[in-house]
C-alpha cells in the first residue's frame, strides 16, 4: 500500500509493525529511549576476569551463612575479555565458577551475579531475577528461565506459572514462606526463546552455589531444562517425571532432586495436572517423612 494514498490505512500498519515486534520477542516497553545495549557493552572498558580457582575439597558448607573463608585466590595474570556477547562460552563458564565458588552468601551471590557480564543474556533482560520465598525453607524449587513478568518485576514465577505453582504448593501445605525458588537461569531469554546450551552452561555454576548456599532438603526440578541440568538425566521430563534422583553436593553430601513438569507446561496440557499431584504428593511424603 502507498503510504501518501489518501486512504492508506496508517492503523494497519501500526498495528502489522507491532505485531512484527512482539513476534521477535519485544513485547513490554521498557522505558520513554531505546537504548543499544550492546553497542553499550562495546563501549565498555574491558574488565578483568576471576582467575580460576583451585580445587578446594571443602567449597560447600552444610551451614547457610556462616561459612569458612577460602584461601587467597592464586596469583595468576587476569585474563580478560570484551563485551560478554563475543566472549567464548567456555571461558564465560570457566570465570562463573571461579566466581561462584567464591561467594559465602546468597547476598554475595546474587551481587555477583548483578555483576557479571559472561552471559548475554543480562543485556537484553531487564531485571535480574535472582529467587523468591524463603532461602531457609527446607524445599527449593527450580524452574527454566525467567519470563516477561518475572523480569519486569524482578522475581521468579509470578505470572500464569507462578500462580499456578502456587496452587500446586497450597495444596501440599506450602506457600512461599516455606519454600526457596528460583530459575536455572536467572535473566529472561529474549522473546521468551529457550536458553541456549551456551547460556546454561555458563549460568550452571551460580545456581549450583545457589543450592549449595541455600542448602535445601528437597530440590524440585520443574520441567525437563532444569531437570536435565541439576540431575544429568537426558530423558525428556514425560519420562524423568515423578522420581528422586541424587545431587551431590561439593563437600560430598547428597540431598533428593524430584523431577517434575513446568507448571507453564500443565497450563497448555491441564489434563496432565494428574501427574503433577502425583509428584507433589511424593514431594509432600519426602517432606513429612524427612521430620
Ligand atoms: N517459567 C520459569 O521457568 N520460571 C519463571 O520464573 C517463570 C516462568
Amino acid at each position: 500500500m502507498n503510504p501518501s494514498h489518501p486512504e492508506h490505512d496508517v492503523r494497519a500498519d501500526l498495528i502489522s509493525y507491532l505485531d512484527f515486534h512482539v513476534e521477535a520477542g519485544v513485547d513490554a516497553a521498557l522505558d520513554e529511549q531505546p537504548h543499544d545495549r550492546f553497542g553499550e557493552a562495546e563501549a565498555a572498558p574491558q574488565r578483568e576476569l576471576a582467575p580460576p580457582r583451585r580445587a578446594a575439597p571443602d567449597d560447600a558448607s552444610p551451614f547457610r551463612r556462616e561459612l569458612p573463608s577460602r584461601e587467597a585466590p592464586p596469583k595468576e595474570p587476569p585474563r580478560t575479555y570484551g563485551n560478554a556477547a563475543s566472549a567464548k562460552p567456555g571461558e564465560a563458564a570457566d570465570d562463573a565458577r571461579a566466581r561462584a565458588a567464591q561467594m559465602q552468601s546468597l547476598e554475595e551471590l546474587e551481587a555477583l551475579l548483578r555483576g557479571f557480564e559472561g552471559c548475554g543474556l543480562r543485556f537484553t533482560a531487564k531485571n535480574l531475577v535472582f529467587a523468591d520465598g524463603n532461602p531457609q525453607a527446607r524445599v527449593m524449587f527450580v524452574g527454566e528461565a525467567p519470563g516477561a513478568d518475572e523480569d519486569r518485576i524482578g522475581k521468579p514465577f509470578m505470572g500464569r506459572s507462578g500462580q499456578l505453582l502456587d496452587r500446586m504448593m497450597a495444596a501440599i501445605g506450602l506457600d512461599r514462606t516455606g519454600a526457596y525458588i528460583t530459575n536455572v537461569v536467572p535473566w529472561r531469554p529474549p522473546g521468551n526463546r529457550n536458553p541456549t546450551p551456551q547460556e546454561i552452561a555458563i549460568c550452571r555454576p551460580f545456581i549450583e552455589r545457589q543450592i549449595e548456599l541455600a542448602n535445601p532438603e528437597l530440590l524440585v526440578c520443574l520441567g525437563a531444562p532444569a531437570t536435565q541440568t541439576l540431575t544429568g538425566t537426558k530423558d525428556g521430563i514425560l519420562k524423568a517425571r515423578g522420581r528422586f534422583y541424587p545431587y551431590r553436593l561439593s563437600d560430598g553430601r547428597e540431598i533428593k532432586a524430584l523431577a517434575t513438569l513446568h507448571p507453564a507446561y500443565l497450563l497448555r496440557q491441564p489434563v496432565q495436572k494428574r501427574l503433577a499431584w502425583r509428584d507433589f504428593r511424593m514431594l509432600k511424603a519426602a517432606l513429612d517423612g524427612g521430620r
